[in-house]
């Protein structure tokens, strides 16, 4: 095994202590703690005043830890494991009794991933316990996709915050559950394309009202959500027209608008490259939420591929609470 940091020792310390630390994955950065720890599983809640029937992702470092999280694993969930681990993936499976309830909020289910970044592999290899992590933000708000965001939200907690730079993804995994025939069923779209999916186990049912709020649908459908004000918009030039009185901040995918009146647009990917729109979204949003907008005005993405993932995102973030 490669030689551990300081700083990993020190997160290792820390998480075999009941405490959380904030760990980098690619998707976004995660707020983690002993999956058999109910000291630090309850911090998770508290710290993100999270509600408690909002089930936990526990994350491992090989499929070798699967068989004791999930007593069992369908061979469609066997194939995307070994498709896409380590990666965004996210796998909702039946539990074993072990798994305690606090994680799952008393569901017959849990969702487990394996995180592709070195840094969180060498902890978890480090730990030999799984860690659960839901996003390192407050409950409700823009997730965090670099140490800086992370340290602005809790970094007055004295949270240890593992900086390992941007998150090569930048929005959230694809949680993929089972229906009673084994048949995989999306729960919440993310950073790994429906049609990556596909491709692997053909064709998927899509079910993202359960992300969040599995049993009491829509309660909490605002999530990922700026303080300003934001909205959706396919037209977002014909949006903008009749307020240049208001102080706008856009959100564009390809190319800035002819808007004079506006102050600040942000471009996504010139090249038009999805991928890299999905990465550069919640620092984008991050970055417009600062400026003291009345509104941020957001384009709605081509409906393909992580497309569709941007816009889930972005429609979550435009409900009103
Ligand atoms: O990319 C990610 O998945 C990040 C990084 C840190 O790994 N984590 C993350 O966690 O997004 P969080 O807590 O923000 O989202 C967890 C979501 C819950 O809101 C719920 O929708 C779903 O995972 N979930 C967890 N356990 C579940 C279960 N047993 N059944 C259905 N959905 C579940
Ligand atoms: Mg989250």
């Amino acid at each position: 095994m490669t030689p551990i940091s300081p700083e990993l020792a020190q997160a290792a310390r820390l998480l075999r202590a009941d405490e959380l630390v904030a760990i980098p994955t690619e998707t976004v950065y995660g707020l983690a703690g002993n999956i058999f720890s109910p000291t630090a599983i309850a911090k998770i809640f508290a710290l993100k005043q999270r509600p408690l029937f909002n089930p936990l992702i526990v994350h491992i470092h090989s499929i070798g830890q699967l068989p004791t999280l999930a007593r069992h694993v369908p061979e469609k969930a066997q194939r995307l494991a070994a498709a896409f681990w380590p990666g965004p993936l996210t796998l909702v499976l039946k539990k074993q009794p072990s798994v305690p309830d606090l994680i799952t909020a008393g569901k017959d289910t849990v969702a487990v991933r394996m995180p592709n970044h070195p840094l969180v592999l060498a902890l978890l290899q480090q730990v030999g316990f799984p860690l659960a992590a839901p996003s390192a933000n407050p409950f409700g708000s823009i997730s965090p996709t670099r140490a800086a965001h992370v340290e602005e939200y809790f970094g007055a907690t004295g949270l240890l915050v593992l900086d390992g730079g941007d998150c090569a993804r930048g929005i959230e995994s694809t949680i993929v559950g089972f229906d009673d025939d084994d048949e995989p069923v999306v729960y919440r779209l993310g950073s790994l394309a429906l049609e990556e999916i596909e491709a692997v186990v053909g064709p998927v049912a899509l079910n993202n009202k359960k992300e969040t709020a599995p049993d009491a649908p829509g309660m909490l459908s605002r999530h990922y959500a700026p303080a300003t004000p934001t909205h959706l918009t396919a037209d977002p030039a014909a949006f903008i027209a009749p307020l240049a009185d208001k102080k706008i901040g856009l959100l564009l995918f390809r190319r800035k608008l002819d808007a004079p009146f506006v102050k600040h647009q942000v471009v996504l990917s010139e090249a038009g490259d999805l991928g890299e729109a999905a990465n550069g979204l919640y620092g984008a949003l991050h970055a417009l939420d600062k400026l003291q907008l009345d509104l941020i005005v957001a384009e709605r993405m081509p409906d393909a591929g992580l497309g569709k993932s941007i816009n889930d995102r972005l429609e979550r973030a435009t409900k009103t609470r």
